[in-house]
């Protein structure tokens, strides 16, 4: 160890550490950063006074602020829970047409009923309602069970040919499978339902047929009756498709689509949205 001594060359003392001849110069620390220092420190003291800081045995040091992010996170579920049921005791207490014309709640309906379509109705009715074969488009105005808000409920709610004790029902008769009918007559009623659309001539045995066999369920003029889910035959909008064979497959044995019922899947309120929702899409009436 050398002597402490004064270096000539910049007049600062050493430390007297010496290395083969090399001497280290005892250069103070910045007085600025010495004060950041001490800052530091005191604000680290005044942190460990005010927050959670140190484990004890049976937990820890609370803080004389009492903060807690656990304490937080509740409060804010609390605050969230407590605006939304603002919006579902609306909801529960008003009818789907009262709902529509209050624009917030109808904004409310609109948000929360795209992300509930999306979630639990696209898969079979494709998103945004472009619908798919043997699933109805939601988008457009033809209707089977009615277009209303109260109709779209209804349909939502309870469902088409469901398991629910209330859902809306009806079957078309397997005119060929139980021989109401014979190859030929479906063969001319089948012509007489594409003539409707105007994709075929007018068959005037399909015509005699029709008025006595389908009309109770698709209306005179084939313009289909929401009450019993007879579809509109005339719009050239089809379920099944709306090919010769198609429709004379329909005709022998028809097919039966089934919408399961909501009810007892989705609340009430969340019901209304995305019946609102549908509602929207472009066809409601
Ligand atoms: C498992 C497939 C399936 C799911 C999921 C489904 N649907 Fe349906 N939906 C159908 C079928 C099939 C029909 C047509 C029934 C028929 O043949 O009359 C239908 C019919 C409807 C109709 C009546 C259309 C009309 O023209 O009258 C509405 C409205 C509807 N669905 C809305 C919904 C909504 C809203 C949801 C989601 C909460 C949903 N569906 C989920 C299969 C489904
Ligand atoms: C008891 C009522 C009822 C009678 C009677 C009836 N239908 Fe239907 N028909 C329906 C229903 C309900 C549907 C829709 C089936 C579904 O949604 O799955 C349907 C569907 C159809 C479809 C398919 C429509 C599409 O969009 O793909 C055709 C075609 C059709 N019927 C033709 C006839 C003809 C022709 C007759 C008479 C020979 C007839 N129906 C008699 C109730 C009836």
């Amino acid at each position: 160890m050398a002597e402490k001594e004064t270096d000539a060359l910049t007049g600062t003392e050493t430390t007297g550490h010496e290395w083969d001849g090399i001497r280290e110069l005892n250069t103070p620390l910045p007085r600025w950063w010495l004060w950041v220092l001490y800052a530091t420190i005191i604000w680290s003291i005044g942190y460990m006074i005010a927050y959670p800081a140190w484990p004890s045995l049976s937990g820890y040091t609370k803080g004389l602020l009492g903060y807690s992010s656990r304490a937080n996170l509740v409060a804010d579920l609390e605050a969230v829970r407590e605006s939304r049921s603002v919006w579902v005791d609306k909801f529960s207490e008003l009818e789907v047409g009262e709902i529509v014309e209050d624009p917030d709640l109808l904004q409310f309906a609109m948000a929360g009923g795209g992300f509930i379509f999306g979630e639990n109705c696209a898969p079979c009715h494709g998103s945004g309602g472009a619908g798919a074969p043997s699933f109805p488009v939601l988008a457009d105005d033809d209707w089977i069970w009615g277009g209303t808000l109260e109709d779209i409920h209804t349909t939502i709610a309870y469902g088409i040919r469901s398991d629910h004790d209330e859902t809306r029902y009806s079957e078309m008769m397997a005119f060929g499978a139980d021989e109401l009918l014979e190859p030929a007559q479906i063969s001319a009623v089948a012509d007489y339902v594409l003539s409707l659309s105007g994709s075929g001539a007018a068959n005037e045995e399909g015509a005699e047929i029709f008025e006595e066999q389908c009309a109770a369920c698709h209306g005179e003029d084939g313009k289909g009756l929401p009450e019993v889910g007879g579809p509109n035959l005339s719009d050239d909008i089809w379920l099944y498709g709306g090919t010769k064979d198609a429709i004379v497959a329909q005709i022998t044995k028809p097919r039966h689509g089934v919408m399961p019922a909501w009810v007892d899947r989705l609340n009430d309120a969340t019901i209304k949205q995305v019946t609102i929702y549908v509602h929207s899409l472009g066809g409601g009436q």
